[in-house]
């Protein structure tokens, strides 16, 4: 059987990580994933978007059980206790999906302030809430909370300085994301073949792990990841185009119809970001090549210096999803887009991609190992 030290480390019983990615819940599914045996991490962007798209926010709340009239945190505990609720059962191992970038710093505070409060008042949700795994930020200065209240911590870098950022930091499991992966990716790309093994070679230890990110969607991507030296894999567009996921379905339909060279980058909410080409995702890169070079240059902008047309222009393309509205609608996925053309259960899909992994792993010593 497949396993990995981030099984030991979490209790999983594969080496997978279901990614966090919003803007719509993950609510339903890091429950189907925790309960198929691997990382099911939910996401709350969409908590944060009460104010400026009140249409994110209803969907996060409605999958929450949870009520319109509730603030932030009361959303986060009732989220919280109802993914217990449905994992504890059959063991399944959740977390939860942080951005901690300067612009969400403050949300970022109160939500893990939050989800360290209620695991207290709740202890026997220890066996199942394992992870705080942050993300879009610089990783120093969480530790002392995020350690301190017992999660294991990971963080998802772009670069093998970011790695050794978090090495210093004290982030338990580090995810090397490369240019392959779903929406938001780095002003300075590299792809998963050479920073999986970079960011392996420069940080791995016996206290710290490493898991590839971007591109990893199947068994043979797994076995991949191994090979390359990491302990696991996350998987984004993977899950988003399953049966449980809470994303729309016009979402999902797209992932699933991307083919060859399907995805474009242009500009995203807080930097470059990967989407599902489309008329419109076209039109989008063409003003970010004249508004925003930056981010086919290399060369970071931020909200006191960029084009907001580009900004508003994603807002309309995200509420035209919420509508259902194709034509208007900007859909983020990772290259993997290509090489998904089913919408499984999240639980068969784990069986396939783990027995694939496995064949392969074991085919692998014995074609080329005399
Ligand atoms: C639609 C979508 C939304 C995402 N949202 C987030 C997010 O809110 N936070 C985050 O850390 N990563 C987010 N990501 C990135 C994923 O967590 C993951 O690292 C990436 O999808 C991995 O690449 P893959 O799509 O090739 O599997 C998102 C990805 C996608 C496709």
């Amino acid at each position: 059987m497949i396993k990995s030290r981030l099984c030991e480390m979490i209790g999983t019983k594969y080496p997978i990580i279901q990614a966090g990615m919003g803007p719509f819940s993950n609510n339903n599914l890091a429950v189907a994933a925790a309960n198929a045996g691997v990382l099911g991490l939910l996401s709350t962007s969409g908590l944060t978007s009460r104010d400026q798209q009140p249409f994110v926010y209803d969907a996060f709340i409605k999958s929450a059980e949870a009520s319109p009239d509730d603030d932030m945190p009361t959303a986060i505990k009732k989220v919280l206790k109802r993914t217990h609720r449905l994992t504890k059962d059959k063991g399944g191992i959740f977390g939860i999906n942080v951005m901690v970038a300067a612009e969400m710093a403050a949300e970022a505070k109160i939500i893990i302030d939050t989800a360290i409060r209620v695991r207290e008042e709740n202890p026997e949700m220890k066996k199942n809430f394992k992870v705080i795994f942050t993300s879009a930020g610089d990783p120093v200065g969480w530790k002392d909370k995020i350690k301190g209240a017992g999660f294991t911590w990971m963080h998802v870098v772009p670069s093998v300085k970011g790695a050794l950022r978090c090495k210093k930091a004290g982030v338990d499991v580090i995810v090397a994301s490369g240019h392959e992966g779903g929406f938001h990716t780095s002003w300075e790309p590299v792809h998963s073949m050479i920073l999986l093994p970079a960011v392996v070679e420069n940080v791995s230890d016996e206290k710290t792990l490493v898991v590839g990110a971007g591109g990893f969607c199947d068994g043979k991507t797994l076995a991949a990841a191994f090979v390359l030296g990491a302990d696991g894999a996350q998987m984004g567009t993977r899950f988003l185009a399953t049966e449980e996921s809470d994303f729309h379905q016009i979402w999902k339909e797209a992932v699933v119809a991307a083919g060859d060279r399907g995805t474009l980058v242009a500009r995203g909410f807080v930097g470059p970001a990967r989407w599902i080409k489309n008329a419109r995702s076209e039109e989008h890169a063409k003003n970010t090549l004249k508004k925003s070079p930056g981010v086919f240059l290399g060369v970071p902008d931020d909200f006191t210096t960029i084009d907001m047309s580009l900004i508003q222009f994603e807002l309309d393309s995200i509420k035209a999803v919420y509508e259902g509205n194709k034509e208007k609608a900007l859909m983020a996925a990772g290259e993997a887009a290509q090489r998904i053309n089913n919408m499984p259960k999240v639980n068969d899909m784990v069986q396939t991609i783990v027995k694939e992994a496995e064949d392969i792993l074991r085919g692998i010593q014995k074609k080329h190992l005399s």
